[in-house]
């Protein structure tokens, strides 16, 4: 949520805030700004160039490329708004009294109210409704001469989540960056400093990256970055360098970054895989090194996530179960932290988050640590949060996700969650060698088998071309079809704003079928499992109510072929594979299905990729 980019070094600011802004575009975008502290000509006071869009990245390009800001020091902002509406005075970056103070922010000041009465008692003037303008005031009314002090002691008055870039006109050598629950990480390149919401924005300058921890402060000049805490202890940060390039964070191509994402998908689920399986069914993850012994302690796990992330988390339950024989949970994260949870010490708890910042996901993290229980994040970015605050990190290997709806990653958290599933069944004895080895066959092919999905584009176009009439859709499946139903409604509704809901095929008869007519189209997943003859039974009932159906059948089944309006015929795969195939077929159907509605596929509206507020 909202993007931040900070630049100090030797080359104009301006451009490169302009192109990371593009970069972090699908964080938020309902409005834009940037400042730049201007080279002073001779005898004048350095003025700041404040330049702001109440709408996408593009119109403030426009504005800058009509009059170029030029300095070396400049801060930039894309926003997803939290408190105030998405307008020019709401966006960022905000100011103090003086115009001296510059600051972006990501995140919420939980007490701004109250902060804000007592700064406007003291005389200052607030300009915006946002919380992020008490930063600025505070850091004024605090300053007096010595920016990093006025920056710490501001920020020991704040509650809630921030993650900031900040300067001052009266250092033209110190851009600051702060952060509380929300990322921050420090570029560091040649000669110059970054300082980024997220890695994304900066790939093609630098791969060395600072990562600030919670409640630290970077000061970066010239000579280098300095990390301290809000108490101005001296802390070592953590220098990661990253792997991914450039080429993966642009479209190469491709209409949308979605779709270039969902042709990524066979190679996300070969990398997901990627040194982690042996031919026997031996299952090893790096980073999350636990002892036989130790896991087997574990006898039962949590699964926490939300969105698509909590889809594969249910479906991490069902197969969890099934293989490993031990209770598994999926759970909302942002419910988690309000119930009184009776699981502890015995746990073994799961989250999962591309992203690996999502507010809610994080919150659960921390409750399963404090009550005992083993973590493991389940994430896309390295060194993100999540994967720094769990025990241990699974990391999907899916390289940067920019479209806003989650496609790849999902299949490389399902993948995931199916070697962690393998590991634990094999530490439970619950699997034969024999399963074991079946397993691997189905895990291995399973990249081709995907790919022969995405080779389908067309015909799956056309089935969305036919659909994409309707304006209520249902989606129904069982066992794993039932988080798959889930996550072709939100990933219809997120991009075509098309009503669409999910729900079991057992659950249909009590209440949902009631909405069903010849307007109302229903998806049903019928692909091979124990459950698919309870599933036609279904698609029976609901073709009598007149409603057409899109069935997903496995080749050779013959059951629907008269019954549904339309089946898609998927290969025959052992029934975890199916799932991910079923999810490929569609998140494509959800693409075209918007494309043909014309809508804005990679930044839907009212979303943002990474969800850092509650
Ligand atoms: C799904 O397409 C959405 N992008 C959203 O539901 C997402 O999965 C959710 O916000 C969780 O994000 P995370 O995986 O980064 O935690």
């Amino acid at each position: 949520m909202c993007g931040i980019i900070g630049y100090l070094g030797d080359r104009q600011a301006t451009p490169i805030l302009m192109e990371s802004l593009k970069r972090l575009e699908y964080r938020g975008y309902d409005s834009a700004g940037v400042a730049v502290l201007e080279m002073p000509t001779s005898g004048s006071a350095r003025l700041t160039s404040v330049t702001k869009s109440e709408a996408k990245v593009d119109t403030l390009i426009d504005k800058l490329k009509a009059n170029m800001p030029s300095g070396k020091l400049g801060i930039g902002h894309t926003r997803w708004a939290t408190h105030g509406k998405p307008t020019y005075i709401n966006a960022h970056p905000h100011t103090d009294c003086h115009s001296r103070i510059f600051v972006v922010h990501n995140g919420i000041i939980e007490n701004f109210a109250e902060l804000k009465a007592e700064l406007e008692a003291a005389g200052h003037e607030f300009t915006s409704d946002t919380d992020t303008e008490v930063v600025p005031h505070l850091i004024e009314a605090n300053y007096k001469g010595d920016f990093l002090s006025a920056v710490r002691a501001a920020l020991r008055r704040i509650r809630g989540a921030y993650a900031l870039a900040m300067f001052t006109t009266d250092d033209p050598e110190l851009l600051v960056g702060a952060r509380l629950n929300a990322p921050l990480v420090v570029g560091l390149g040649e000669n110059e400093y970054y300082i980024a919401s997220d890695i994304t924005a900066i790939i093609p300058y630098t791969k060395r990256v600072l990562v600030l921890g919670e409640g630290e402060v970077a000061a970066v000049t010239p000579l280098g970055a300095e990390v301290s805490t809000l108490d101005g202890v001296s802390v070592e940060p953590k220098l990661i360098h990253v792997d991914w390039d450039l080429s993966q964070a642009q479209k190469g191509g491709y209409q949308h970054f979605m779709l270039k994402e969902i042709h990524e998908s066979s190679e996300a689920v070969a990398n997901a895989m990627r040194g982690r399986l042996t031919d026997d069914g031996t299952v090893s993850f790096r980073e999350f090194d636990v002892p036989d012994d130790d896991l087997r302690r574990h006898s039962e796990v949590l699964l926490l996530g939300m969105g698509t992330s909590l889809h594969a988390a249910m479906v991490g339950e069902y197969v969890i179960e099934d293989w490993a024989g031990i209770p598994a949970k999926a759970m909302d994260a942002s419910e988690f932290r309000y119930r009184r949870p009776t699981f502890g010490k015995d746990a073994l708890a799961v989250v999962i988050t591309q992203s690996g910042e999502t507010a809610d996901t994080l919150v659960g993290l921390h409750q399963a640590k404090e009550r005992g229980a083993l973590t493991v994040a389940v994430t896309n970015v390295v060194a993100s949060s999540a994967a720094r605050d769990a025990d241990g990190a699974i990391y999907l290997h899916s390289g940067p996700e920019i479209g806003v709806a989650s496609t790849k990653t999902l299949l490389a958290h399902l993948v995931s969650l199916y070697l962690l599933g393998l590991r634990l069944a094999t530490v439970h004895g619950r699997v034969s060698l024999e399963r074991r080895r079946e397993l691997v066959e189905s895990l291995r092919a399973l990249p081709d088998h995907v790919q022969s999905i995405v080779d389908r584009e067309k015909e799956i176009a056309e089935i969305a071309h036919k659909y994409s009439r309707y304006r209520n859709f249902m989606y129904t499946g069982r066992g794993l079809g039932y988080p798959l139903a889930l996550e072709g409604a939100i990933k219809l509704k997120e991009i075509s704003y098309i009503h669409a809901e999910g729900t079991t095929g057992g659950e249909l008869k009590h209440g949902p079928i009631a909405m069903l007519d010849e307007n109302f189209p229903v998806i049903a997943i019928c692909t091979a499992s124990a459950t698919k003859d309870k599933m036609v039974s279904n698609v029976h009932e609901i073709v009598a109510r007149n409603a057409p159906v899109l069935a997903l059948v496995t080749e050779g089944d013959r059951s629907l072929a008269k019954v549904a309006t339309d089946v898609f015929v998927m290969p025959a795969v052992e029934e975890a594979a199916g799932a991910i195939l079923n999810t490929v077929m569609l998140q494509l159907f959800a693409y075209h299905v918007a494309v043909e509605l014309g809508q804005d596929v990679d930044q839907p509206r009212n979303l943002a990729k990474s969800v850092t507020v509650e």
